[in-house]
């Protein structure tokens, strides 16, 4: 095997994305994907590479420091991909602590980790931390965020995430362990739990059900097809330089309302109903707590650097999304019902 990778969170919506994209462009490579399987992590995303001679799943919790100690003494990884985390902005609002407990305490674990199983050779190692725009905070109507945009998080999660990277690039400055980290805007595409805006919106415009949007949906993301997002990562880990941070976006900004009216429109379009039809059903709620207004990323460096760009418009990656969702109505179900849940049983324990 020439590479031992360790990827965290692989069992989630982007790492999902990360782990098929690893274990089929490097065969070469060892593919150790470590998931909790919290109500996010689902292995029926892998169902495809499962049975590949270069992937093994592992079961544990990144805050489990002896369970973590004993997978780099296994694995000897060379390079740890670290995705796992609490990741929804509504649910930090209720539980902070849980988030506090995965994303800063998990990552602290792994960095602790990588650098005492590295100490003696720190060479071709690397600590890619996966992170978020949101450590930026809210931009108004203007601006972007740059890589030397200060940090400014403003929920639970966007807090926990700006500390873990912190002590990413602590880690990095202090025990000079190889590190690179990288912030993306929102991601959008297949695999993803139905509890985020777009597969939520996609799932209830299916099933004739309201279709809530917070506040007037004034507020302005930057949407990434989740492949290109796998594509940059793929990009950094390989010629990233270390101590680097990269910024990952789309170039490609929209309003709440209006990427819920085009959504409207091509489910009318996909499941034959007249124009107009989904976009009754849409419904205005109250809006979350300290809602950022905008996010916007400068990808520039990334592209001018590395040579990353995403692959596809919007409109495309969105029917291409609506399509997976609406071809893979199991896959929905059994999130939605809670089956998924009993895959990792089904798999593993009765072998
Ligand atoms: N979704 C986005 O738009 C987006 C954008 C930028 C960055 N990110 C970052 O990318 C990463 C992945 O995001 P996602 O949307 O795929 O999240 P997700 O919630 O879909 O997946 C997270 C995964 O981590 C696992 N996990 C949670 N706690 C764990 C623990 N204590 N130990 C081991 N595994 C645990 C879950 O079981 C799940 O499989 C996160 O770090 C997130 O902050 C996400």
């Amino acid at each position: 095997m020439k590479r031992k990778l360790l990827i965290t969170g692989g069992a989630g919506f982007i790492g999902s994305h990360v782990v098929r994209l690893f274990v089929n462009k490097y065969p070469d490579y060892q593919i150790v994907n470590l998931d909790a399987l919290t109500y996010a992590g689902n292995l029926e995303n892998l169902t495809d590479v499962k049975d590949q001679p270069n992937y093994i799943f592992e079961k544990g919790d990144i805050t489990d420091e002896s369970f973590i100690d004993d997978l780099f003494e296994k694995y000897q990884f060379d390079g740890v991909i670290h995705l796992a985390a609490e990741s929804h902005v509504d649910r930090s609002i209720m539980d902070p602590l849980a988030f506090i407990k995965t994303n800063v305490l998990g990552t602290a674990v792994l960095l602790n980790n990588a650098r005492k199983h590295w100490k003696d050779k720190m060479d071709g190692k690397l600590f890619y931390h996966v992170s978020t725009d949101e450590v930026y905070g809210s931009l108004g109507e203007e601006g972007f965020f740059l890589e030397t945009t200060p940090y400014d998080p403003r929920s639970p999660y966007s807090a926990s995430k700006a500390s873990s990277d912190h002590f990413v690039m602590a880690y990095y400055h202090t025990y000079h362990l190889p590190a690179v980290i990288s912030n993306c805007s929102n991601n959008y595409g297949s695999h993803h739990f139905p509890e985020k805006l777009i597969p939520l919106a996609i799932h209830n415009i299916k099933n004739n059900k309201p279709v809530p949007v917070y506040g007037k949906g004034e507020n302005i993301r930057d949407w990434l097809f989740v492949n290109d997002h796998a594509r940059a990562i793929d990009t950094i880990f390989h010629h990233g330089k270390i101590g680097e941070t990269y910024n990952v976006g789309g170039f490609n900004e929209w309003k709440n309302i209006d990427l819920i009216h085009l959504l409207c429109k091509i489910m009318d379009q996909k499941l034959g109903r007249p124009e107009g039809t989904s976009a009754q059903l849409i419904t205005y709620v109250k809006d979350r707590a300290g809602h950022d207004l905008r996010y916007a990323i400068d990808a520039t460096k990334l592209n001018k650097e590395l040579g990353w760009e995403p692959s596809l418009q919007f409109e495309e990656g969105l029917e291409k999304t609506v399509d997976w969702y609406l071809e893979n109505e199991t896959w929905l179900n059994h999130v939605t019902s809670g089956d998924y849940q009993n895959y990792y049983n089904e798999q593993y324990q009765k072998r």
